[in-house]
């Protein structure tokens, strides 16, 4: 793995899950892989879980990270090319990032979208120009469309729980996706990316549920099955992830705030009591009740814990190709 942008960089997803879990059941299994190597960790927006994680998955390779706080820490970055740059923007990416390369071993960006303009966002151009500028491997700590690490740690969190399961052992388990009401306008990252991962990974009956107008980008979506009724979609499923995005086609809007569409357990007992999943941060009583997340059926400190062992794996596949 010369990089980690989306599952396009991973050659063999059961084997990396394998990996992942390797690493949970011995966490220093690869302790001197990451030896007298630097990995740098670039926040341009905030982050809990894929900050903490990553860090601790680098000291378990032996690797030393360095956070970096750019949007309270650093220069304002400029991206476009031929730039007057007169106003606020202080570095260019292409001054910014050799720099960087030559610091670290490993660079890892957090960068989240616009949500304005759509064709920017969605082109990647930040951590495009990364990749392009910095020289060595750039790993996604969720881009303007996507959220790698956390759909491998979705992956690992959903194997796990088929693994723990009798009645799901020899059956290929229905998994849906289901749009959640949030008071603010939200990236399509996590949606995109759970959405692309289940359909390369090819081994679930994949269902997405979302009001009209929540449609999500097909370049992600296509195999999926695609439904604007819900309770129809939870039917028989055997795990719920749910996440609000803002609508992709008119784009980054909030069209609906419809509580009908929060996760209650209620909704539950249309499923084969499912398992429910969700990355985190979640809005309490908006996206997810409280009974559900309190409650037994719910994946979501699993997942998060995961996290760990999903971004080991990655580094460690990255350590061994560099
Ligand atoms: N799920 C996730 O990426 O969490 P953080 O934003 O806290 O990193």
């Amino acid at each position: 793995m010369k990089q980690f942008i989306s599952v396009n960089d991973v050659s063999n997803i059961n084997a990396l899950v394998k990996q992942a879990l390797a690493y949970k059941a011995q966490p220093f299994l690869d302790k001197h892989l990451g030896a007298n190597k630097r990995i740098g960790l670039l926040f341009l927006n905030p982050s809990l879980r894929t900050r903490l994680s990553t860090q601790v998955a680098a000291q378990n390779l032996g690797m030393e990270p360095i956070v970096f706080n750019v949007d309270k820490e650093g220069w304002a970055l400029e991206f476009a090319e031929g730039a007057v740059m007169n106003g606020t923007t202080v570095e260019h990416i292409k001054d910014a990032a050799p720099v960087l390369g030559n610091y670290f071993d490993i660079l890892c960006i957090r960068t989240f979208p616009s949500l304005v303009n759509k064709e920017d966002d969605y082109s990647e151009n930040i951590i495009n120009q990364f990749i392009k500028y910095a020289g060595i491997p750039i790993v996604s700590l969720e881009s303007a469309t996507l959220h790698p690490l956390q759909s491998l740690t979705d992956l690992i969190t959903i194997q796990e729980s088929v693994a723990s399961n009798e009645n799901l052992k020899n059956k290929k388990p229905k998994i849906v996706l289901t749009w959640a009401p949030h008071i603010k306008s939200i990236p399509q990252c996590v949606a995109n990316s759970f959405s692309e991962w289940m359909n390369v990974w090819g081994e679930a009956n994949f269902v997405i549920a979302h009001p009209a107008g929540y449609a999500l980008s097909t370049a992600f979506t296509k195999g999926a099955t695609i439904l604007n009724d819900q309770e129809e979609a939870l039917k028989d499923a055997d795990f719920v992830y749910v996440k609000n995005w803002s609508s992709y086609e008119q784009y980054g809007k909030v069209l609906s705030t419809d509580e009908g569409w929060m996760m209650t357990n209620k909704k539950l007992t249309l499923t084969n009591q499912a398992k429910v999943m969700h990355c985190l941060p979640v809005r309490r009583n908006v996206e997810l009740s409280d009974e559900i997340l309190d409650g037994p059926n719910s994946l979501v400190t699993q997942e998060a814990s995961n996290r760990v062992w999903a971004a080991q794996a990655v580094l460690a596949e990255i350590l061994k190709n560099s």
